[in-house]
């Protein structure tokens, strides 16, 4: 009963047919319990003004919302979205971290064709495996015209425990009218070395991840507000507030940290960790991360800094009186302790387990910004050659960083466990020069993007294709 695309009945029609096996399985046990439930949505890709707090601006949304619509399902549901594209060109929708049917993945030109102009597309697929994740086209540098959503999957397991739920999407914001993501593409190609406003980064850098990004962004946006006109995050004193924070930008790692309070990460990915405390955490386009706070009393600012780049922003959290804080607040947690993916330790629930690797793969980030180009292996997409595992095997990659600059690198259809530590992510921060190790169950057949997380890295060849025999 799938009906996927009524402009062209492509060769992509035919993979519609039939679930794989991955979702024959999902499918299987929960037969054993209750019949599938499905969610079914649909969600318009369109040209549209949005005000991001004092300051309206003509960009590209879904359903003119900035994020877009938020989707959420329970663990082992059908979703079912349906994708309009009423923008002037073509576009994708990604499942940003979802292992799902390996056709509904969402990337033009490996496992669908483009959702051109005036079509659309149904993805159906099994939300298998609960947690946070977030959606965006897999086409050029759209995602940074604010295209995104977050898509909340969640765990009838779960016990709970908290009082209140909020999403925080933290997104990287080019306001200029005349130009667009991908003008600010055509000059990083064309004038190689130059950001947006100027020398990389104005030449900044992170002690943390050294060169911090290719463009310098005026704007910073929480929820798609700026720090002026803030989003508002309203409580209790005395509750506590699952807040689950996605980077859904698309060149700037945000530090971020709530004012007067103690953060606890319990989740990297979707994935449940070993619950630990920080004042800060550091976190890289394309991951995820699920804390626990408890509220206290008064109006507290959430910041998101740009890591080694100028600029934050701000959301307000509101449990009682007090005055909003100030847009340029800055706060001491953003400067004590600060942990990244790879400072945790996976949950008991989360871990892999221990197996021989049959099969080590070499991924090898070099480039540079004097001439764009970013490659992984020495080769820039699409002219690469895929990584070749096979099913069943356990897959090591030795993601090993060769350039001065830092690389989200980010799995298609799966979750890995970090070598160090085991936490299961599919997004990792590997820094300049740095090396990270991560083991995968090779368990869900197909054509899968690897890539940077940096839209501009990526589209400038920064992906290659993990690829089953
Ligand atoms: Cu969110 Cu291939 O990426
Ligand atoms: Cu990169």
């Amino acid at each position: 009963a799938l009906s996927s695309c009524d402009s062209e009945p492509g060769p992509v029609a035919s993979r519609l047919i039939g679930p794989d096996a991955k979702e024959v399985r999902t499918a299987e046990r929960l037969r054993r319990t209750s019949p599938q439930r499905v969610v079914a949505r649909r969600i318009t890709a369109r040209p549209s003004a949005v005000d991001l707090g004092g300051r309206t601006v003509r960009t590209w949304t879904y359903d003119d919302a900035l994020p877009g619509p938020e989707l959420r399902t329970r663990a082992g549901d059908l979703l079912q979205v349906e994708v309009a594209n009423d923008l002037p060109t073509e576009t994708s929708v990604h499942w940003h971290g979802l292992a799902l049917r390996n056709d509904m993945d969402g990337v033009p030109g490996l496992t669908q064709d483009p959702i051109v102009a005036g079509s659309r597309f149904v993805y159906e697929f099994t939300t298998a495996d609960p947690g946070t994740y977030f959606f965006h086209p897999h086409t050029g540098v759209q995602l940074d015209r604010g295209l995104y959503g977050v898509l909340v999957v969640e765990d009838p397991a779960e016990p709970g425990g908290y009082d209140q739920e909020w999403v925080v999407v933290l997104d990287d914001w080019i306001d200029d009218t005349d130009r667009s993501p991908d003008d600010v593409y055509a000059d990083l190609v064309s004038t190689p070395g130059m950001g947006h406003g100027g020398m990389m980064g104005a030449g900044m850098q992170s002690p943390l991840l050294g060169g911090a990004g290719d463009v310098d962004y005026p704007l910073h946006l929480i929820n798609g507000r700026t720090a002026r006109a803030p989003a508002t995050l309203t409580g209790r004193p005395g509750q506590r507030a699952r807040i689950r924070i996605v980077n859904a930008g698309s060149d700037t790692a945000f530090r971020v940290a709530l004012g007067g309070h103690r953060m606890t990460v319990t989740h990297s990915d979707g994935f449940p960790v070993r619950p630990v405390a920080t004042d800060a955490l550091l976190i890289g386009m394309g991951e995820r991360y699920d804390v626990i706070v408890d509220l206290a009393d008064g109006a507290f600012p959430l910041v998101a800094r740009a890591e080694g780049k100028a600029g934050a922003g701000m959301a307000v959290v509101r449990t009682g009186a007090g005055a909003a804080p100030s847009p340029g607040a800055t706060l001491r947690e953003l400067d004590r302790q600060v942990l990244l993916g790879t400072d945790l330790t996976a949950a008991d629930s989360a871990r892999l387990g221990s197996r021989d690797i049959d099969r080590d793969l070499d991924v090898v980030l070099g480039g540079g910004m004097m001439a764009y180009r970013w490659t992984i292996n020495g080769a820039a997409y699409p002219d690469i050659d895929a990584l070749a595992v096979a099913p069943g095997e356990r897959v090591r990659l030795r993601l090993r960083n060769a350039s001065m600059m830092f690389h989200p690198v980010h799995l298609h259809g799966h979750t890995f466990a970090l070598a160090q530590g085991g936490t299961r992510k599919d997004t990792v921060v590997v820094r300049p020069r740095q090396s990270v190790e991560v083991d995968l169950q090779a368990d869900n057949p197909g054509q899968w993007a690897l890539h940077c997380h940096n839209a501009y890295h990526a589209e400038a060849g920064m992906m290659t294709v993990l690829s089953y025999r």
